[in-house]
Parts: structure tokens; sequence; C-alpha cells
């Protein structure tokens, strides 16, 4: 990794390492002439002119994303062949940080995060955006400690550099749907990978985890393993869980597409199910990984 604080691009100075991901390096630039803070990522690549030309116009697609719970995209460029992009910037870290891997996180948190990111899904599924790498790492706290949601389909835009390789590329292996695994991303993937996160935040652990072929079989093979096994105590009442959404959310009924509401509905007082129902059930596409499994 090439340290480039101090280097100029576009027109932000690069202050400060802010961290590193699979496919860049994130700083912390200050422009130029006016007082202005702003984070630029810099894609760990050299494109060809014809890469070029495609980075160009996919972050310029990007950067039409505008949503109060959406990093928006101030500007990009390649500049020595060396792509970046001009981001907002997030000064209080992400959720993967105020939530350390490992931990359980309140409902009412859980709840709050979801709700945000759910709505900026919903806004982008509507553009026809896929984000393609919904994680708890790509969800960052705002000024006002509001969430977030980073990175809209850069993993897809990382992708189109040949000197990536293809599983830094393509999203993150542990949230990954079985069809994006097989490269067909759609909507329902960004989901897929919410409920992951969910799943994560409500016993501390995620469904599969392992090395990445480990995680790519059991992603397409296996159901992931039911909730009430990791959670000690029972479940709150799926109606206390849905007036709460609904009174944060301040709607009638949840949105169609999110993931949450129709998902949450479903948790229930381990007491009070059948033992076959005694799971949050995630829309983990279960015949799809069959339809997946008979192609293997
Ligand atoms: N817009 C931003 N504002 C502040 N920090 C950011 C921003 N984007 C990314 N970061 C930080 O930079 C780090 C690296 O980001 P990234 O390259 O996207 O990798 P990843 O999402 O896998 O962590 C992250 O840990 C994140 O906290
Ligand atoms: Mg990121």
């Amino acid at each position: 990794m090439a340290d480039r604080v101090g280097q100029q691009f576009g027109n932000y100075r690069l202050v400060t390492l802010l961290g590193q991901g699979g496919f860049a390096e994130v700083y912390l630039g200050q422009h130029v002439r006016l007082n202005l803070q702003a984070a630029i990522k810099v894609l760990h690549t050299h494109l060809t002119e014809q890469e070029v030309e495609h980075f160009q116009q996919e972050a310029e697609t990007i950067a039409t994303l505008m949503h109060p719970a959406i990093v928006r995209i101030l500007d990009y460029d390649v500049q020595d062949g060396v792509p970046f992009l001009v981001m907002d910037y997030a000064p209080n870290g992400s959720l993967r940080r105020r939530y350390p891997k490992g931990g359980v996180v309140p409902l009412p948190q859980i709840l709050s995060s979801v709700k945000q990111v759910a709505d900026a899904l919903q806004y982008a599924h509507e553009q026809k955006f896929i984000h393609r790498d919904v994680k708890p790492e790509n969800m960052l706290l705002g000024r006002q400690q509001e969430v977030l949601l980073s990175d809209f389909g850069l993993a897809a835009l990382a992708h189109s550099s040949a000197s990536l390789s293809t599983q830094e590329a393509i999203g993150t292996l542990p949230y990954m749907a079985p069809e994006q695994i097989e490269g067909h991303p759609r909507v329902a993937s960004d989901q897929y990978a919410l409920g992951v996160v969910v799943y994560e935040w409500l016993c501390g652990s995620r469904p599969f985890e392992g090395s990445a072929t480990e995680v790519m079989v059991q992603q397409l093979t296996m159901p992931p393993p039911p909730l009430h096994e990791k959670v000690a105590t029972a479940l709150p009442r799926c109606k206390t869980l849905r007036r709460h959404w609904r009174t944060r959310a301040n709607m009638p009924t949840p949105p169609r597409h999110s993931f949450p509401a129709s998902n949450l509905r479903q948790v229930r007082p381990l007491s009070q199910t059948s033992p076959r129902s005694r799971c949050l059930t995630l829309p983990l596409h279960w015949s799809h990984r069959q339809h997946c499994l008979r192609r293997l």
C-alpha cells in the first residue's frame, strides 16, 4: 500500500489515512482553497484508457444517488491512472467500529440502524441500483450520529479493473447472497446482506464463518443455524417490534421492499413458538441454494 499522505488528488490534499479495505485506501482530504474536508477514496489499481472511460461512466451514475442516508459522491477523477472518488466525510466511524465483531447489539439500536439502511436501499433500488456490499463497515456515522450507507456500487466498479482479485472486488463473502456469489446480484441480494447483518447483531456471529471457500460452500448449500440456538434469551414479541418500527418510521405500513419490517414481524418469544418456528427467518433463499447445489 502506498502512503499517499501529503499528495494532492483533484482539489484535495490528503491529510491522514482513515482506513483501507479490499480495493481502496480512504484518506481525510482538505480542499486546497476552501475550508472543506472530504473523504478521498483512492483505488488500489491503475486503469487502462478503456477502463478510465468505464470508471468515469460508473462513477457519474453512482454520483446521482441523493439520499439522507447515503454517502454522497462529490467528485471523481483518474490521476496518473489511479482512480479516486471524493465523498462526504463521515466523522464518527462505522457501525463496525461502534459494534465490534462478536458483540450483541441491543434491539432498539438494531431497529434504528436497520430502518435507516433499509430506507437508503429502498431509494437506491427504486433507482435501479444494487449496492452489492452491504455490511457494517459500509454503514458510516455522520455528524449527528445518523447512519450513512457508503460504497454504493463500488464493489462492481472496482471489479471492472482486471488487476483486482475477484473475491475482493465483488463483495464480502459472509454477507453475500448465493446469486451474487454466482455473479448475478439483484435487489434481493442487498436485502440478504442486511439480513446477515441483523443476524450478526442479534447473536454476535454471522450465519457462516470460516475460509472463503468454506463460507461460499455454506452460503450455497446450507440453511443458516437457527437464531434460537445462538441467542440464550427469548426474543421480544413481534407486535412490540412492529409497533416500535411503525412509530419510528412514522408510517402506517412498512415499505414494501424493505427487509426489516417484513422479516422482524416473524420474531416471537421462544416460549410461544413451535420448535420449527423458533428462528428469525431471514431472506436466505433456501430454494435458490438448492438450485445452485444441483448445478454444482
Ligand atoms: N466517507 C468516509 N468518511 C470517513 N471514513 C470513511 C469513509 N469511507 C470509508 N471510511 C473509512 O475508511 C475505511 C476503509 O474503507 P473501505 O476502503 O471502504 O473499506 P471497508 O468498507 O471494507 O472497511 C473504513 O474503515 C471506514 O471507516
Ligand atoms: Mg467501505
